[in-house]
């Protein structure tokens, strides 16, 4: 027997960092909700990771189980296809775009590949907070510039930007705040950040948008900009983990040297040629999202709360004792997201579902509230 209990060996050898590491909250799943609370997992409506209500793309879900045969042999760890059917949906060539395991793979990546103890990253003060968290975790240091009427403020991260920022991020829509930054606005400062710097601009809810900020003209000219996206949001297939970033070719490079051989399985590589092959379901769904935003915007606004005006598939709503409204909610069978870990303890965070699930929530709420406010 080890004369020492194993968490003070473990402490002994851990790197220091790793102990101040903030650990990342995610959206409590269903199942996990029903056992605890007693609750029939069929009857538990979950509005916490701005998932797709309407479940994968159809033609996703034929490709996955077409690839299940071939499952006994590891994937292309070069995701051959997918760069291809990629590059040509961006106008972009194969070397300019990576896979990963979801974008955050991606972000981590970005981590590895550039970030040193000592290094700054620039990003917005309530930025979707995994930018926060790789950047602790490689030792560098968080440079967090305050929001302006809960939008980036473009000029402020600029004037953070000092001679050791390696990193800066830009998320548009933003996570939890569902604001997205002017495309030209987004351009015309991407343009004028200096040129050993790179930015990442992550674009996991582009699709939801009308007209996003479109940065290949850097990307063209050789500047440091990565772009990320992602298969978890409106292609419907969080459960597969699959996101990829694009960019100039030599910085596609240097990720792939500091990725795994098989980051992306065979699957979810399969699934997500499917999805991009069905552009009618993405239609519905941004349809569907946009009367889902409005019947929740209105809906919350009747209630008398205050709402972040989004333009993502969630929004942010302000209830006061936020936490105490969350397990409310939660032992009524909605799961939510609170939103202490970004400052914003009276706020909650909910994903648009469809109409019915909308419906619930916005009949759901002011039980709970009444329950919570007396
Ligand atoms: C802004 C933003 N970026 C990236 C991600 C990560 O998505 P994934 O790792 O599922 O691709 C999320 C997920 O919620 C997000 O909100």
């Amino acid at each position: 027997m080890p004369a020492t209990a194993p968490a003070a060996r473990i402490e002994k050898i851990l790197r220091p960092s790793v102990l101040q590491q903030p650990v990342y909250e995610p959206g409590r799943p269903i199942d996990e909700v029903a056992r605890e609370l007693g609750l029939d997992p069929e009857t538990v409506l979950k509005l916490a990771s701005n998932e797709n209500p309407f479940g994968p793309a159809p033609k996703a879900l034929e490709a996955a189980r077409r690839a299940l045969t071939g499952v006994h042999l590891y994937p292309d760890g070069g995701a051959y296809h997918l760069r291809g059917a990629l590059a040509a949906r961006h106008a972009l060539a194969p070397d300019q775009i990576l896979p990963g395991n979801g974008s955050n793979e991606l972000i981590e990546l970005v981590g590895h590949a550039f970030l040193s103890p000592g290094d700054e990253v620039v990003m917005g003060e309530r930025a979707f907070i995994v930018y926060k968290l790789v950047t602790l975790l490689f030792g560098a240091r968080p440079v967090e510039a305050p929001l302006r009427d809960h939008r980036h403020d473009l000029e402020a991260m600029r004037a953070a930007v000092t001679e050791r920022t390696r990193v800066v991020f830009l998320p548009s829509p933003n996570n939890p705040t569902g604001t997205a930054n002017d495309p030209e606005e987004i351009l015309a400062w991407a343009a004028g950040l200096p040129e050993e710097v790179l930015l990442v601009f992550d674009e996991a809810y582009a699709e939801y948008l009308d007209r996003p900020a479109d940065l290949r003209p850097l990307i063209k000219e050789g500047r440091l900009v990565l772009c990320l996206r992602t298969f978890s949001k409106i292609f419907g297939l969080a459960g597969f983990r699959l996101g990829y970033g694009y960019g100039p070719k030599e910085l596609i490079a240097a990720l792939n040297r500091v990725r795994q051989p098989f980051n992306t399985n065979a699957v979810a590589q399969a699934a997500a040629l499917g999805a991009l092959e069905d552009e009618a379901f993405l239609r519905r769904c941004r349809e569907a999202n946009r009367a889902g935003l409005d019947q929740l915007g209105e809906g919350l606004d009747r209630l008398g709360l205050e709402t972040i005006p989004s333009v993502a598939n969630f929004i942010a709503v302000k209830v006061g004792p936020a936490r105490q409204v969350f397990e409310g909610l939660q032992r009524a069978g909605i799961i939510v997201r609170p939103l202490v870990g970004y400052g914003m303890a009276e706020w909650l965070r909910v994903s648009v579902g469809a109409e019915q699930e909308n419906l619930r929530l916005l009949e759901v709420l002011p039980r709970v509230l009444g329950g919570v406010r007396g």
